[in-house]
């Protein structure tokens, strides 16, 4: 099957509501008697507050009360275990006078309004006992990486030195990626809103609306059932807004303490530091091969680093028994402590870094092979995860090899280095793999069938921008036999079923099987064999409505294969070599995700990916003042990141049949997998543009020339 998709799949459902302005973000909510606070930071990175004085900023027109660690409001450590609640930094805001990094929150100022309490921050005195931060990764100690999910980061299988040693062609190279910030669109934003002592409403940009409700119920001593957590849209989080930040969770405790409903919003400059980012990493790949091109060894090693406050390895190496065969592996992750923010999971985490290393590394052994790098790829395939054991499910990678070679021209590639030439410029072409696993959680869902003819879909389950609220709509009006128009969704409320996480590209494959089951139930209890059977006996019964709650989880499945998506990028650059200008002007993707839920938004989800990854490519990097610690970039003008001229038309296809192993709806997602293979096949493109191999990103203009 090979769906091309150009002009099919329905609009957004929740479209109108965005560019009209109606659907409402966190700091968008309207709550009477509301309160500001602004966030005092600290201004080292590494040392103690030897004092704070707050009383100028006490006396500021409009301030309410200031906290410090002086004076910090009461919070419960929570389990933080990911399954009864997860908060990304372990240590607690204002918990002492420790200073782990630059930015951390020292403080909050209250105030009548924002402008007050931000007036109020910058009269805060404070004077610290400072040590030497360590900030660059050389000063630092790495130490082996921790297990992640219960799966060991060090891996190793067959003898990878002997395959080494006695191999034909050997590629040793090391590969280096910046720290990235996520920028959504959306800054970070709470509202605490206490209704009493022991009862909570967050309005909270979250990716896991069911996590926060169990989390923020820890935090603060109450059962779930007390505190509600609404966010029904969120522009954008990358994996930045899964669980609480310390800002989020000193909101609502100074707001309890306080009992008025009190905002919080980051700064753009504040949340370089306070938000999270994914770690630069160092990655070592070494490839063993015969002369036909076949893997006889494979050992990646990667380091990255994290916050002394909590504990995220970048996990690159989680790709690379999935991507290809060789029977001798050895995988290896360290970590180190820098006195950074804490860093966390950012769209595609590990799978990301870890392919620009893997796939870069291919290249570089196709060229020294003389071999085609699909080819390669398709010589070293595997047809199962080789650490796990177990067969891919629904696997079409070549396919999407085949595809996309054949939508971009590959065969009239010139076999050399600096052979195509345009207008002046050099061109290049360059293709890379993607992969990213199929992950499933379980969620409820609750279907209402309406006597005025329409039928209300309920999840907490919710839309960081990636189409839920439509497929959700349409797979319910595919269920129940109605038109779209006629289905009501509405998502990312706490008093709504659980609805799982918009995390780990998992909402799609979680939330549809849901709906799929609760369409059943809801025509089962209404009697009936379609919704319009169902609104005619409502209509005679006089009754409001006929309800149901459909639930799906993932059952055993995973003991018998493997889920995971694939997919290819092939992309043409441009480059004015003297000035080092570089040009993305084509870009072919393929992607085989299982079932397309609906080929407009998905398309959307891999086009929004490949810009962020073209970003990574050339120009994100988040720098820290070597002194100070603070991060340079401070805002979206600083932070490079593409804008429409750097963007080329991107071409998406999608390949396979629906992954029916994994699912009833045979769907796995596709938030992350677009952004893999990006910075790769940018990076290949350019040497065969140059003959020149970069091996460190962003390549920005100053690498090119
Ligand atoms: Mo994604 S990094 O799991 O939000």
């Amino acid at each position: 099957m090979n769906n091309t998709i150009i002009g099919t799949g329905i609009n957004r459902k929740d479209g109108q509501a965005k560019v009209t302005g109606t659907a409402t973000y966190a700091a968008e909510h309207q709550i009477p008697n509301l309160i500001h606070g602004y966030l005092v930071t600290a201004s080292i990175a590494n040392g103690k507050i030897k004092s704070i004085n707050t009383q100028a900023a006490e006396k500021a027109p409009g301030v309410i009360t200031v906290f410090t660690h002086k004076n910090a409001p009461k919070i419960f450590k929570p389990t933080n275990n990911f399954v009864n609640s997860k908060i990304y930094e372990a240590r607690l805001p204002l918990a002492d006078d420790t200073i782990h990094y630059a930015g951390q929150i020292i403080g909050l100022v209250v105030a009548d309004t924002f402008e007050q309490a931000r007036d109020a921050a910058h009269l805060v005195q404070v004077e610290y006992t400072t040590q030497k931060p360590i900030l660059d990764p050389k000063q630092a100690t790495f130490k082996n990486a921790p297990s992640m999910f219960g799966e060991e980061m060090k891996f190793e299988k067959g003898d990878f030195a002997d395959s080494m040693a006695g191999a034909a062609v050997k590629i040793t190279a090391t590969y280096k990626t910046a720290t990235e910030l996520h920028a959504p669109m959306e800054p970070h934003a709470i509202i605490a809103h206490w209704q009493n002592p022991d009862s909570l409403t967050v309005y909270e940009a979250t990716q896991w609306v069911a996590g926060s409700q169990n989390t923020y119920s820890e935090l603060f001593g109450l059962t779930p059932e007390r505190v509600r957590i609404v966010t029904p849209f969120l522009g954008g989080g990358f994996g930045s807004k899964a669980f609480p930040w310390p800002h989020g969770i000193l909101c609502a405790a100074a707001a309890r303490k306080l009992q008025r409903p009190l905002k919080v919003v980051l700064s753009r400059r504040q949340m370089t530091a306070n938000s999270g980012h994914r770690s630069a990493t160092e990655q070592t790949v070494r490839l063993a091969a015969n002369t036909d091109g076949s893997l006889q060894g494979i050992e990646h090693t990667a380091k990255s680093y994290t916050s002394p406050v909590d504990v995220f390895t970048e996990p690159c190496t989680n790709i690379t028994a999935v991507m290809y065969a060789a029977p001798n592996l050895r995988l290896q992750q360290e970590l180190a402590v820098m006195n950074i923010g804490t860093p966390t999971f950012m769209r595609a985490p590990g799978e990301n870094p870890g392919l620009y290393a893997l796939e870069s590394a291919m290249d570089e052994l196709a060229w020294e092979l003389g071999i085609d790098p699909i080819e390669l790829r398709l010589k070293n395939e595997t047809k199962e995860n080789t650490r796990r054991g177990l067969p891919f499910s629904a696997k079409h990678f070549a396919e999407c090899l085949r595809v996309g070679a054949e939508q971009f021209g590959w065969q009239e590639r010139p076999k050399k280095p600096r052979s195509l030439t345009r207008d002046g410029k050099l061109i290049g072409w360059g293709m890379a793999s993607c992969t990213f696993p199929g992950l499933r959680g379980a969620a409820s869902v609750k279907i209402r069938l309406l006597a005025d003819g329409t039928a209300h879909v309920l999840t907490s389950g919710n839309d960081m921008g990636t189409g839920a609220y439509t497929i959700v709509a349409s797979t319910a009006a595919a269920g129940l036999g109605l038109p779209v128009e006629k289905v009501r969704v509405e998502l990312g409320d706490s008093l709504f079923p659980n609805g799982s996480m918009a995390g780990g590209s998992q909402m799609t494959a979680t939330l549809i099987p849901a709906v799929m089951v609760a369409c059943e139930e809801v025509l089962k209890t209404a009697q009936a064999k379609t919704a319009e059977e169902a609104f005619a006996s409502l209509r005679q019964s006089q009754r409001a409505a006929f309800e149901a709650t459909g639930s799906s989880a993932p059952s055993q499945e995973g003991s018998k294969w493997a889920f995971q998506s694939w997919g290819a990028h092939f992309c043409e650059i441009s480059l004015d070599e003297e000035i080092g200008r570089l040009q993305v002007t084509r870009w072919v993707s393929v992607m085989n995700i299982g079932k397309v839920m609906n080929a407009k938004t998905a398309a959307s989800q891999i086009r929004g990916a490949v810009i962020m990854g073209i970003g990574q490519a050339l120009m994100e990097e988040c720098h820290f003042d070597p002194n100070i610690g603070y991060p340079v970039v401070y805002d979206l003008a600083t932070y490079h990141y593409p804008t429409h001229a750097d963007i080329p038309r991107i071409q998406v296809s999608f390949v396979g049949e629906p992954d029916l192993n994994f699912n009833p709806a045979g769907v796995r997602g596709v938030g992350e997998i677009g952004i893999t293979g990006v910075a790769p096949a940018i990076a290949n493109a350019i040497y065969h543009a140059t003959g020149k191999r970069i091996r460190e990103l962003p390549i920005t203009p100053d690498k090119l020339i």
